[in-house]
């Protein structure tokens, strides 16, 4: 090893350790690093980095939870864990890949051929269980009316329709303007209304007013006025007992793997100024036009706003 790295931590080392060890094990060039641990099975009911002695061999207990934060943090991949000797396993991190080339035409960067592409909404647990909450929130019927903006391929059009029994396909209209993204999603929900356009445009559109409205990880997107579209929507697209749900992306797809935490240029870790900032105007904003909002999400943060009619005098 080099000499100039802080030698290998042992099972008993404190996290401090571990982590010097494998920043300058990756500043100093390594494709990956593996540090030997206690098998955290032996550790039920200890505390992240509790001493622990199991068969002799002095160690420290950390769950895989532990391990999984810390990949995440310093955007590493976790290998699967191997056994080592004894009651040890090795734990190998490896660096990823840097994010491919954006596709050149701005309306495909999302599109089919693109690298978001190949991520599913459908396979994130955090987001199926919140978005699902949110839309119970919403208390749907199978005959309401829902809109997506940045619909994509039409993942959220699938959890609507696992949401809500019955919800049929022409009952819900999408808009996108990645013509190859829609193109999946015409092929997903034939009966769908499917789209493409501008967001900065909905009034050429005549869509007309909707019980849901739902934007995922979409007024974020560059060139988009996230307040014009709002104010655009709570007035002339919300049906009067309606909800709508707007999704803050709060992580970063790399080389196949979801960070969490907003990543801002020239910071290492999180930053969520801009999150913080843009969740306090959607709250307040519908707030003010008479909705009771929910903040939930994780890697998404999703703020539900749900109007209820007034109770008849
Ligand atoms: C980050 S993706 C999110 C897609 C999907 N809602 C999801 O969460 O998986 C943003 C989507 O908004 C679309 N989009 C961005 N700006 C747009 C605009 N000005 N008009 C219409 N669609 C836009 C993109 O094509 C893309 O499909």
């Amino acid at each position: 090893m080099d000499a100039a790295l802080p030698a290998t931590p042992a099972a008993d080392a404190p996290l401090t350790a571990i982590l010097d060890h494998l920043q300058a094990a990756l500043a100093a060039g390594a494709p990956e690093v593996t540090i030997l641990a206690l098998d955290p099975d032996h550790g039920a009911g200890c505390y992240a980095g509790e001493p622990l002695t199991v068969d002799g061999v002095a160690g420290r207990h950390r769950p895989w939870r532990v391990w999984v934060e810390l990949a995440d943090r310093l955007e590493l991949r976790l290998g699967t864990p191997r056994p080592a000797a004894g009651p040890l396993i090795a734990v190998r991190f490896s660096r990823r890949a840097p994010t491919p080339a954006l596709p050149r035409d701005p309306r495909e960067r999302y599109g089919a051929t693109s690298d978001f592409a190949r991520a599913s909404k459908l396979e994130e647990p955090g987001f199926v269980l919140d978005f699902a909450d949110a839309v119970a929130r919403a208390g749907l019927t199978a005959d309401a009316r829902v809109l997506v903006l940045g619909v994509n391929r039409g993942d959220e059009l699938a959890l609507l329709q696992r949401a809500v029994p019955g919800l049929s396909g022409s009952r819900m209209t999408g808009i996108d303007h990645s013509p190859s993204a829609l193109a999946i999603a015409r092929a997903r929900f034939p009966d769908a209304t499917l789209l493409e356009a501008d967001l900065a445009h909905l009034d050429r559109l005549g869509l007309g007013a909707f019980d849901l409205i739902v934007a995922i990880a979409t007024l974020q997107s560059p060139g988009i006025d996230d307040r014009a579209v709002l104010r655009a929507l709570t007035q002339h697209h919300l049906a009067d007992d309606a909800a709508i749900i707007l999704g803050i992306p709060n992580g970063r797809y790399r080389d196949g793997e979801l960070s969490h935490g907003a990543r801002m240029k020239n910071f290492a870790q999180p930053e969520l100024g801009l999150v913080v900032k843009d969740l306090a105007f959607y709250r307040k904003y519908l707030q003010q036009h008479r909705m009771q909002v929910y903040v939930t999400g994780h890697h998404e943060l999703l703020v539900t706003g749900v109007r209820r009619a007034r109770p008849e005098p």
